[in-house]
C-alpha cells in the first residue's frame, strides 16, 4: 500500500479529510445536499480517494458514481457491490452516509493489505440524493437506476428555490435526457451490501460496535397544502379571517394524535412552509410535508387517509381547503435472508437489528440481494448534529465490511 494511503486509511482519517466540508454554522452540524458545493466537493474527494486505489471511476447517467475493482481479464458481472451516500439532511450528522463511503474505501484498503485478489468484481456505489432534502423524494439515484422513478417525473422535480432536477444535474454536467432505469449496470451486480450509522439505540443498548440489517420500515412522504385567504395581519379582524397557518397547526397535532392509535406508526411534520412567507402577512397558502412510516404498507395506506381526511376536517374548520398528494413511498424491505445468514457466519458476534431508517439499499433490494451492515451511534440520534459514532466502532464497521466482502468475494485469492 503506498504511504500516503496507509495515512489515510481509517474511517477516522477520510472522515477527518471532509469534516469541515458543508458544515451549517447556522442549523449546526452539515447541510449537504445534492449539487451543491459541498456534496460536489465530496463527490470530488470520492473520486480521488477512488482512484488513488488504483478503481476505475465513472459517473453514469444517474449520477450515482462507480469504483470498479476489477478481476484480472474479468468482465463486470456478478459483483459483490458497497457504498453509500455523501449528500445530508439540513443540519445533519457527518456519518449518515458518509460513514458507508470512507468504510468501503477502507475495506479495499485492508483487503488489498491482505493479499486478496477477488475473483468477483467488487464495486463501491455513491448515491446522489438518497436524503431527498432537495429535489423531496429520497433515494432519487437508486430509484432512477432501478426504473422505480419515471424519469419525466424527475427532470421535473423541484427545489425550495424552483430550480428543476433537470437544469440542475445539466448545470452539474449531467445530461438530464438520459436519466432513467439502467439495467445493463443491474445486471452487472450480484449483491450490494450497505455500511451504514445505526440511526437508533440498539447496538448501544446490546452493547456492541455492529450489527447486520434484517429489515427497513416502509415509508413515505406526502405534501398537504392549505389553502386559504392571504391578508394583512393588522387590518383583517381575526373574525374575519381564513389562516392557513392556524389550519395547519391544528393539522400537525392532529397528525401527531392520529399516529398515536397506530401501534408502530410514527407520522412527522418537519418541514413546513407558509406562502408568502412574511411576519406581517396571513398566508395565502400553507405546505407542509407528512413523512410517514410503519412496518404494514396497507397500515400505512389507511393512516396516510386518515390524516388526509383529519386535514380536510381541521381546514374547513378555518375556512381553508387541504389537499394531500404522495411524494415517494417505499414498501417495508426485509433483506435477502440467505445473504444475511452468509453474513452471520461471517460477523458471527454481530446481531441482526431492523431500522426505521430508509437505505438506497432498500430500493436496490427489489432486484438484487442486499443487505446491511450498522454501526453503533451511542446517542442513538440521527438526522441532528448529534449523531456519533465513536473512532474504534467505526474501524470496526470498516473490518466488518472487509470481511463480509472478502467472504462475499468467495473464491478470493491469498497472495503474497
Ligand atoms: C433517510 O435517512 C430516511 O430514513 O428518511
Ligand atoms: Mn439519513
Ligand atoms: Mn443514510
Amino acid at each position: 500500500m503506498p504511504a500516503d494511503l496507509a495515512t489515510a486509511s481509517t474511517v477516522t482519517g477520510l472522515l477527518q479529510e471532509i469534516a469541515d466540508v458543508g458544515r451549517d454554522t447556522t442549523r449546526g452540524g452539515y447541510s449537504r445536499p445534492v449539487f451543491s458545493t459541498a456534496e460536489t466537493d465530496l463527490r470530488a474527494w470520492f473520486i480521488e480517494q477512488a482512484e488513488r486505489r488504483g478503481l476505475d471511476v465513472h459517473t453514469d447517467a444517474n449520477g450515482i458514481i462507480w469504483a470498479w475493482w476489477d478481476t484480472v481479464g474479468g468482465t463486470r458481472r456478478d459483483a459483490v457491490a458497497t457504498g453509500s451516500h455523501l449528500d445530508s439532511v439540513p443540519g445533519g450528522g457527518g456519518y449518515d452516509g458518509p460513514l458507508g463511503v470512507a468504510s468501503a474505501l477502507v475495506a479495499v484498503d485492508l483487503l488489498k493489505a491482505r493479499g486478496l485478489r477477488p475473483r468477483r468484481p467488487l464495486a463501491i456505489a455513491v448515491f446522489p440524493e438518497e436524503e431527498g432534502s432537495r429535489f423531496g423524494v429520497a433515494c432519487l439515484g437508486s430509484r432512477l437506476l432501478t426504473g422505480k422513478l419515471d424519469p419525466d417525473k424527475a427532470r421535473r422535480l423541484k427545489d425550495p428555490d424552483g430550480n428543476t432536477f433537470a437544469d440542475v444535474a445539466a448545470a452539474n454536467g449531467q445530461d438530464p435526457r438520459f436519466i432513467g432505469a439502467d439495467y445493463k449496470t443491474l445486471q452487472q451486480l450480484g449483491v450490494f451490501v450497505e455500511l451504514h450509522v445505526e440511526q437508533g439505540r440498539g447496538l448501544a443498548d446490546l452493547n456492541q460496535p455492529v450489527a447486520i440489517g434484517s429489515s427497513i420500515l416502509g415509508h413515505g412522504r406526502w405534501k398537504l397544502s392549505i389553502s386559504g385567504q392571504g391578508n394583512h395581519a393588522g387590518t383583517t379582524l381575526m373574525k374575519d379571517r381564513n389562516d392557513p397557518m392556524v389550519a395547519a397547526a391544528k393539522v400537525v397535532v392532529g397528525i401527531r394524535d392520529t399516529a398515536r392509535k397506530y401501534q408502530d406508526a410514527r407520522a412527522t411534520v418537519g418541514r413546513l412552509q407558509p406562502v408568502p412567507g412574511g411576519t406581517n402577512v396571513i398566508a395565502s397558502r400553507v405546505d407542509l410535508w407528512i413523512d410517514v412510516r410503519h412496518p404494514e404498507d396497507a397500515v400505512t395506506a389507511a393512516l396516510v387517509e386518515a390524516i388526509g381526511l383529519n386535514a380536510q376536517v381541521l381546514a374547513a374548520e378555518e375556512g381553508c381547503a387541504a389537499s394531500l398528494g404522495v411524494e415517494s413511498l417505499s414498501p417495508t424491505v426485509h433483506f435477502d435472508g440467505g445473504l444475511r445468514d452468509r453474513l452471520r457466519e461471517l460477523l458471527p458476534a454481530a446481531p441482526v437489528l431492523a431500522t426505521g431508517a430508509g437505505h438506497d439499499a432498500g430500493v436496490l433490494a427489489a432486484h438484487l440481494p442486499t443487505a446491511m451492515v450498522f454501526v453503533r451511534n451511542p446517542t442513538g440520534i440521527s438526522h441532528s448534529p448529534d449523531e456519533l459514532v465513536e473512532d474504534r466502532d467505526a474501524e470496526a464497521g470498516a473490518l466488518a465490511l472487509a470481511d463480509s466482502l472478502a467472504g462475499l468475494l468467495g473464491q478470493a485469492r491469498q497472495i503474497g
